[in-house]
């Protein structure tokens, strides 16, 4: 049996902040971080919204809008990098704040490739333990860990979550079809590209990249993978209705397309509105792609993602 995602809600913090905005305090423009990334603007948590609190918000919408009684929930996954504290996870956090008593909760860190592997592990546990239903999380403050003087990176990210209910499909036809996950920690050449600096007498520290380079990264490997991916189970990108990568830079996107000769068209863009969420960019660009109504039900997925480590991977889901 697969499993299926049976719903999907997401939360984004209140405040909007634009490109003209942070020109205001920043050696920046609209016109700079525009067309280099196609980032418009951006969602920032307020102080007091922690990862755990946005994970919360996108938790209850989804419990409300699917009716699901907390209690039948058996396992909460939630992907992070931000998360409030280093311990209790933040799936601990969601468990106790729905009352879902009877599910297993933790956390999964592969920076802005987490959702993938998450979802690889939720879709391989419950296979193997028999779950009936899991919670999917990927919620991220990835703006409370940039230095807000580098404007080479302070422009980049957004806040964000997403909730998806994972379920046994009904049918045959729909649901996860496959996941390829990948890592490599090399040091100097992947592992120092992109990094947070770590906690710094008691500062929460910041994310230090070598944008160039996990930029030219970030195309050959999420190509790659989506190519092996497809090969692997005999799908070619005429299979596949939607491409959904992790949106860190619409250019990055372009590019990765070219080089596989994969219609851009096919591919869901939200990076001008959310930026880059970290590992919450793909649930965030699948609600937003729902919404508008350019995917829709018995749709064959492709998301792709690249992050710190390096890690990558993609998955494929008919939903
Ligand atoms: O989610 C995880 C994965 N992360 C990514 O995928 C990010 C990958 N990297 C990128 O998206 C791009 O490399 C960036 C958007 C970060 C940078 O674009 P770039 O075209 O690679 O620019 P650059 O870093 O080579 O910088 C070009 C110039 C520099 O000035 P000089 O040295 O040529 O005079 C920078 O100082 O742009 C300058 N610059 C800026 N100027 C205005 C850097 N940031 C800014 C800025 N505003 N915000």
């Amino acid at each position: 049996m697969r499993i299926k995602i049976t719903d999907i809600a997401t939360y984004l913090p209140e405040k909007v902040v634009t490109n003209d905005d942070l020109s205001a305090t920043l050696d920046t423009s609209h016109e700079w971080i525009y067309t280099r990334t196609g980032i418009e603007s951006r969602h920032i948590s307020a102080r007091d919204e922690l990862t755990s609190t946005l994970a919360i918000e996108a938790t209850k919408k989804l419990i409300r809008q699917s009716n699901v009684d907390p209690m039948t929930i058996d396992a909460i996954i939630v992907s992070t990098t931000t998360g409030d504290t280093r311990f209790p996870s933040c799936a601990c956090k969601v468990q106790g704040a729905i009352e879902a008593y009877k599910a297993f909760a933790f956390d999964v860190n592969a920076a802005c490739a987490g959702f993938i592997y998450a979802l690889a592990v939720a879709d391989s546990m419950m296979k193997s333990m028999k779950l009936r239903r899991v919670l999917l999380i990927s919620a991220e403050t990835i703006t409370k860990f940039v230095d807000w003087t580098d404007r080479s990176t302070c422009v980049l990210f957004g806040d964000g979550a997403g909730a998806m209910l994972l379920e046994g499909a009904e049918d045959s036809q729909t649901g996860i079809i496959a996941t390829k996950l990948y890592s490599n920690g090399e040091d100097e050449k992947f592992n120092s590209i992109l990094a947070h600096n770590g906690e710094q007498n008691g500062n929460r520290g910041y994310i230090t990249m070598a944008g160039r380079t996990v930029f030219k990264y970030a195309i050959d490997y999420m190509a790659m993978s989506m190519k092996e991916i497809l090969d692997e189970n005999n799908m070619t990108i005429s299979d596949i209705d939607w491409i959904i990568p992790h949106q860190a830079n619409r250019r990055i996107l372009e590019s990765m397309c070219k080089m596989r000769d994969f219609p851009i068209e096919k591919v869901i863009i939200t990076t001008q509105e959310h930026a880059n969420t970290s590992s919450a960019s793909i649930p965030l660009a699948l609600r937003d792609a729902l919404d508008k109504g350019k995917v829709n039900q018995g749709d064959t997925l492709l998301f792709t993602a690249l992050g710190a480590g390096l890690t990558w991977g993609s998955a494929i889901v008919r939903i």
